[in-house]
């Protein structure tokens, strides 16, 4: 939820600020604005509604703007309707201090009264303007720029991650943070800020992570970081080893078709290096076996798809682990008084490992005692440095606002995970556990054959796009990766569909089905094939145009009743949602194309939910 670089080096900033916001875009693109500092021009600020595109033609790809430091903010609207104004950078009266922020000020209607009453006039309706109107009322009394940035710290409530700019202050700028992710790029003869790595990465590899509360004065020639004391504070550098162009387009049209095409290798990356020898190891995990024996129950917590992949868990691990495991929306968890405790592990699954209700679930679950796992992408985030463990997923950067390959990664990590505390606890014979491991390394191979149907997923769509609203019906495991396939359509196509449990149907919701009516039937979880497919005659008695998904063992039975069937491979039970969900995303994406959307930045939407 919204995007933040800063440069500051020898070269003209502005060029590098847009590239950087281009990489960012995908965390918020209503609009987007850029504020450099030059000894001949001083504090020059450019930025507007729209997507970038806008901003860079309006700046002529930065070539406008000289000076070589400068901050930049690509915006998913909080407070203020997306338009010039409201955009970042936000500017002091005096035009002096200029400021760029992703995250919320609580308290700002307290503050921008205060400021109102002495005199200060307010240009915006943002939260983010009384950051820049507050440091420049302190500054002026003070003359102390840094004491002041601290002032307005302890004064300010919510979460940021702030780029300060002051004309006062022309070879450097600040960055502080807390509750909202930042970090810092050293570069050789340059430094940056950037809210994710994929905005700095063609430049270093080097980068560090910003704490909550701590401040940085980024110069050309160094980096200097103080905690919330004002002391300073060394940093521990990390390496980002993955490539630039897994963050580029790479020929494809979108990053979600990339991405989707991406799933074999990104599942193989997750599986192959924790088999060895025909176990299943997790070498990162903590927890010792006497603790994984000691847990008396398993909570999952994570949002969206996450959640979706956590509905999938809660089937998988029950019936491996033969023990209770709860979920519940990270949105729920921290209001709900949930009957966590010390014996309880809670499982947090996130991409981007900064979803804030996620991070809100977990704090509230360590209060409660329990100890925290989560699953998670990107690496150093905010949700991994929390946990006690972290399993990361070795998806590679994603971009499309609408996941797919981190989707399919958790899956395999909570499945393995699983069979690890499995063949811990005792609950899964050799037979089941060896082929399991077996289908695991098989996957891969399974994916890429399904993704060889692509054309015929293409057609479906073809035939199907202009329907207002469509069912996912499954049961089970069906049933969750049906929560996964409705998602996938309303969110990029902005068709109208609802997952039901098919069992559920026939207690109201089989009231909505008529003539036309799209009814995507799942029929992958073979175990209750039967049951299935008596909903589906249900549905087609009362004239729903029907698509099924079942595996290539059932096909034969399911084209008996419904026209048009799509396949996967048969794989084992439990794995089998991570075959069917290929389908379903290249179902979605084919009838965003169709309907002409912005497929990797529909609308209203962030790739990274860093609001409540
Ligand atoms: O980064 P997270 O996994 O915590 O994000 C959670 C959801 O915001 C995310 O899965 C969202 O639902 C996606 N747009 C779904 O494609």
């Amino acid at each position: 939820m919204c995007g933040i670089v800063g440069f500051v080096g020898t070269e003209q900033a502005a060029p590098i600020l847009l590239d950087g916001l281009e990489r960012l875009e995908y965390r918020g693109y209503d609009s987007a604005g850029i504020a450099v500092l030059s000894e001949k021009n001083g504090l020059q600020v450019r930025k507007s509604k729209g997507r970038l595109k806008v901003l860079k033609a309006l700046v002529d790809g930065g070539r406008t703007m000289d000076g070589v430091l400068g901050v930049g903010h690509t915006r998913w609207a909080t407070h203020g309707e997306p338009n010039d104004i409201n955009s970042h950078p936000h500017l002091s009266q005096d035009s002096h201090i200029a400021v760029v922020h992703n995250g919320i000020i609580e308290n700002y209607m307290e503050i921008k009264e205060f400021l109102l009453s002495q005199g200060v006039e307010f240009r915006s309706e943002t939260d983010t303007e009384v950051v820049a109107q507050l440091l420049a009322y302190y500054y002026r009394l003070s003359g102390d720029l840094m004491g002041s940035v601290y002032r307005v710290l302890h004064r300010i409530e919510g979460a940021y991650a702030l780029g300060i700019l002051c004309s006062d202050l022309p070879d450097a700028f600040i960055a502080a943070r807390k509750d909202a992710p930042l970090l810092l790029g050293y570069g050789e003869g340059c430094n940056f800020i950037a809210s994710d790595v994929t905005a700095v990465i063609k430049h270093t590899r080097d980068v560090s992570y910003m704490e909550d509360g701590e401040v940085a004065v980024v110069r050309a020639d160094g980096i200097q970081v103080y905690n919330a004391m004002g002391q300073p504070v060394e940093k521990t550098h990390s390496f980002i080893d993955w490539d630039v162009s897994a963050a580029e387009k790479g020929g494809y049209e979108h990053f979600m078709f990339k991405e989707i095409m991406e799933q074999p290798e990104a599942v193989r990356k997750t599986i192959s290096p924790r088999i060895k020898e025909g176990r299943i190891c997790f070498e990162e995990l903590k927890m010792t076996p006497e603790e994984i024996r000691e847990i008396g129950k398993i909570f999952i917590v994570a949002c969206g798809s996450s959640y979706h992949v956590g509905m999938v868990g809660k089937y998988n691990l029950e019936r491996l682990l033969r023990r209770p495991v709860d979920i519940m929306l990270a949105s729920e968890f921290r209001y709900a008084d949930p009957l966590v405790d010390e014996d309880t592990l809670v499982i947090v699954i996130s991409q981007s490992g900064e979803t804030l209700d996620s991070m809100a679930a977990l704090r509230e679950a360590r209060k409660l005692g329990a100890r925290i796992l989560s699953i998670v992408n990107v690496v150093g985030s905010s949700i991994a440095r929390e946990s006690d463990d972290v399993l990361y997923t070795w998806a590679g950067p994603e971009i499309a606002v609408a996941t797919t390959k981190a989707y399919s990664t958790q899956l395999i990590v909570l499945d393995m995970l699983g069979m690890y505390f499995a063949e811990v606890l005792g609950t899964i014979d050799r037979g089941n556990y060896d082929a399991i491991v077996s289908e695991l390394q098989a996957l891969p191979y399974k994916m890429e054959e399904v993704l060889e149907n692509k054309e015929t997923i293409q057609y479906l769509a073809s035939r199907y796009f202009n329907h207002d609203s469509v069912f996912y019906i499954g049961r089970n495991l069906d049933f969750a990766l049906g929560l996964e396939s409705s998602l996938k359509l309303k969110e990029i196509s902005y068709v109208h569909s609802e997952a039901y449990a098919s069992g559920e149907l026939k207690h109201g919701t089989i009231s909505l089905i008529e003539d036309g009516t799209l009814v995507v039937a799942l029929g992958t979880y073979v175990p209750l094939f039967d049951k299935a497919m008596s909903n589906i005659v249900e549905v087609k008695a009362r004239g729903a145009d029907i698509v099924a998904l079942t595996t290539d063992s059932k096909k034969e039975e399911m084209r008996k009743t419904v026209e048009n069937v799509l396949t996967v491979p048969d794989t084992h039970i439990i794995l089998e949602p991570s075959l069917g969900i290929i389908p379903m995303q290249l179902f979605a994406y084919y009838v965003a194309l169709q309907r002409g959307c912005d497929i990797d930045k529909p609308r209203n939407l962030a790739k990274s939910v860093t609001v409540e």
